[in-house]
């Protein structure tokens, strides 16, 4: 992509971390290392692909408010709690996370259970308390735990446990991955949207079936990138799927059809969003970033 394309994306990552930075700085907490570990998590060297993806679904229907920048910290919160969980001995088991080493080595097991929970919570915290009408925060609210929690992110991880050493069909793995990853990407779109108050149940469904397709070419491109990617590119160890002989795209598919199918989801991603005019087009450069991504 060039350089033009990508200075919207730089704007909103730098002020989506602005925002981080002023939630944690808000935060009360007797306890300075737990503060210290959620500090570290949340603002290491991360893409903010869903952050950005927030300010890009509001800025396809609408205005860019502070409500904007609550949804951006909540799905961001969300996302890097995520992380830190998936990154424990009883989960992928990794040393090495944003180029740094992951929240548990750095602080301690205990230390990264806890600041993973207070991340999760302090994403309803900030939803609950966006400058919006009451309804309108119960419904981003209701839409984040559908997406997070055990109909969405985290019933994809248990799947994905589930799944080592064994050999999914194309379809079990491409569900594992729309809620794996999927759901936290399209609600991330969808409640940026939601946020300005001015989508069309129309626009809200074509921006869901864009969710969709990006999150699930969002995880190919994760998997190839694991097998493709360099280390110090990708911020985690490269070749640690095959290590832990996890399902991916690759194993399934090999690494050429694996790009194939990000290539497809690109395209499904544009087809939904047809009847967008060019508000949408950072959501289009975003879609064509996810697949052409080397970090
Ligand atoms: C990594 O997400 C985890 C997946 C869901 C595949 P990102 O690649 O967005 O991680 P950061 O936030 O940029 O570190
Ligand atoms: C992570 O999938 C999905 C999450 C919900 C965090 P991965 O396990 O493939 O993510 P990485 O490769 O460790 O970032
Ligand atoms: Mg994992
Ligand atoms: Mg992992
Ligand atoms: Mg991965």
């Amino acid at each position: 992509m060039s350089r033009a394309e990508l200075v919207f994306l730089s704007g909103w990552q730098q002020r989506s971390e602005q925002a981080l930075e002023r939630q944690l700085n808000a935060l009360t907490t007797v306890s300075p290392r737990l503060l210290a570990a959620m500090r570290y998590s949340l603002l290491g060297k991360g893409k903010r692909i869903r952050p950005v993806l927030s300010y890009a679904g509001a800025a396809s229907v609408g205005e860019i408010t502070d409500a904007v920048d609550d949804v951006a910290c909540a799905v961001e919160c969300i996302h890097a709690y995520s992380l830190v969980h998936d990154d424990l001995p009883a989960m992928d088991d990794d040393d090495l996370r944003r180029g740094q080493p992951t929240c548990h080595i750095a602080f301690d097991e205990a230390t990264a259970i806890l600041a993973g929970d207070a991340l999760q919570t302090l994403a309803f915290q900030i939803l609950a308390g966006a400058a919006l009408p009451p309804q309108d925060s119960l419904a981003l609210i209701a839409r984040l735990a559908e997406a997070s929690g055990a109909s969405g992110m985290v019933a994809g991880q248990a799947v994905d446990l589930a799944a080592v050493s064994r050999q999914l069909s194309l379809s079990e793995l491409e569900q594992m991955h729309r809620f794996k990853t999927g759901a936290l990407i399209r609600a991330s779109v969808s409640m940026g949207a939601l946020a300005t108050g001015a989508a069309s149940p129309e626009q809200l469904a074509a921006l869901g079936r864009f969710g969709d397709s990006i999150g699930l070419a969002f995880q190919v491109q994760d998997d190839i990138l694991d097998v493709a990617g360099t280390t110090e590119e990708i911020g985690k160890q490269q070749g640690a799927d095959a290590l832990r002989d996890k399902p991916t795209y690759v194993s399934l598919l090999g690494l050429d059809q694996a790009r194939r199918k990000a290539r497809d989801f690109h395209e499904a991603a544009l087809e939904a969003l047809s009847h967008f005019d060019q508000r949408a087009d950072p959501l289009r450069q975003l879609s064509t970033y996810i697949v052409e991504r080397s970090s």
